[in-house]
């Protein structure tokens, strides 16, 4: 299938995939055009001011209420996946905490049983917070539709391109890039026909919707630019059978039968819709003279909480670029941070950690929790000479937020965790002499 898409973040979109679909000057017409049934989706409260309001006006062939009653799925294999509080499972401890990446499963999985929750915060039914899931899986979802009321869903693939079909239209992306599927989007998920192992992460976000980041003084372009984020064309789907839909809703999935596919929509528009971007186009601003700043100028997305500059998330990358300060120790310096730092790697190696960060693996420096370069990795900077050095082939991330960041049950007892974690920091020499 040829993937096409329109360009821009959160613009006022229009598209149809049959001639004549969308209707024009009015939303819902005595008869929507070719039979259709007009459904709006809204993304924010009515009533919010006119610049933050999100819906979405969709021509379908039936209306979303055309499904048999939810009851609560359990498949039997998942080992920790949105249940109704995962986050208060076990005391959350100060220490740093790392991963290795989890195993893909060997037995047939789809993304709904392959999706392991590792952390989280927030309150779901408040709408504050965050999870942090890790996806493994080797199938499609076939005859299997979802959606997640509790939160937009925030993929980063680190292994194996994915195919995501939406009710809005289709996405593909691998490695390197990212998609976001709005909070209530129906979809499902497809492996590319050759990638058999697909692995990667989820920012679950609870809270306000990601968006840019105000510039400031970086002026009118750089970091991600709003050009560079594609949301698909309208696409459906005609089809009819004993299908399933599968919804997260106050933390527990749910599963109900429905005889139709609920990615049906034949035109659409609006500015709620699901997006990718590719994380190579980002414009990385950095030092070009002393120092690097702080890592805040590496945000692509942020999450605003109430509270300003204060973010429910943050979503951060170290791509690739160069370094040139001068007179500078140039790897993340140590620190201290009242914001939690969830990070993962898609491919390369992350500069602050000479081994043990691997893609797909993670690590978890909560509040004020201290951490920074490991030995070798303080001791090349501290002594390298600083001529210009580009860092390539490497793309690390974060998810960065205001809330304390608390691993499961699963994340704590799972043989991923690396319990020797804090020992790449013991080694590190006394050099204070007078
Ligand atoms: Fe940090």
């Amino acid at each position: 299938m040829k993937v096409r898409y329109q360009t821009g973040f959160g613009n006022e979109f229009a598209t149809e995939a049959v001639d004549g679909a969308l209707p024009v000057g009015r939303n819902s017409p005595q008869k929507a055009p070719l039979g259709l049934y007009a459904e709006q989706f809204s993304g924010t409260a009515f009533t919010v001011p006119r610049d933050h309001n999100k819906r979405t006006w969709t021509y379908r062939i039936r209306p979303s209420v055309m499904h048999k009653p939810f009851e609560l799925y359990s498949s039997g294999t998942q080992t920790s996946l949105f249940r109704s509080s995962p986050f208060d499972e076990v005391i959350t401890t100060p220490n740093q905490l790392r991963w290795d990446p989890l195993p893909i499963p060997t037995e047939p999985t789809d993304l709904i049983d392959g999706i392991t929750t590792i952390a989280g915060n927030g309150d779901l039914f408040s709408q504050a917070g965050i999870a942090i899931h890790i996806y493994a899986f080797n199938k499609g979802m076939g005859d299997r539709y979802f959606y997640n009321a509790d939160g937009e869903m925030l993929f980063v693939p680190e292994k194996g391109r994915v195919g995501f079909l939406t009710e809005l239209g289709t996405i593909q992306a691998g490695p390197g890039e990212i998609v976001c599927i709005p909070r209530g989007l129906k979809f499902k998920v497809e492996p590319h026909p050759d990638d058999a192992e697909l692995r990667g992460y989820i920012c679950e976000n609870y809270g306000s919707h990601f968006k840019l980041p105000d510039l400031g003084p970086i002026g009118a372009n750089g970091l991600a630019n709003p050009r560079d984020f594609e949301t698909p064309v309208a696409w459906f789907e005609d089809r009819e059978g004993a299908f399933e839909q599968i919804a997260i809703f106050g933390g527990n999935l749910w599963t109900c039968e429905i005889d139709h596919s609920p990615l049906d929509v034949v035109a659409w528009h609006g500015n709620y819709a699901p997006y990718k971007y590719d994380l190579r186009r980002f414009n990385t601003i950095g030092s070009i003279s002393f120092d690097h700043p702080d890592p805040s100028i590496f945000t692509v997305l942020t999450s605003p909480s109430g509270e300003a500059g204060v973010a429910n998330c943050d979503f951060v990358i170290f791509p690739d670029r160069w370094l040139v300060a001068e007179d500078t120790f140039r790897p993340p310096w140590y620190h201290r941070n009242v914001m939690s730092e969830y990070m993962g790697l898609i491919y390369g190696a992350y500069d602050a950690k000479e081994e043990g960060f691997v893609p797909g693996g993670g690590s978890l420096h909560n509040q004020m929790s201290a951490h920074g370069p490991d030995l070798d990795a303080f001791e090349k900077a501290s002594n390298a000479s600083l001529e210009p050095q580009k860092l390539s082939g490497t793309l690390a991330f974060m998810f960065e937020s205001r809330y304390i960041i608390r691993p499961t049950k699963f994340a704590m007892e799972t043989s991923e965790l690396q319990h020797e974690y804090f020992e790449v920091w013991q080694r590190l020499k006394k050099n204070f002499s007078t």
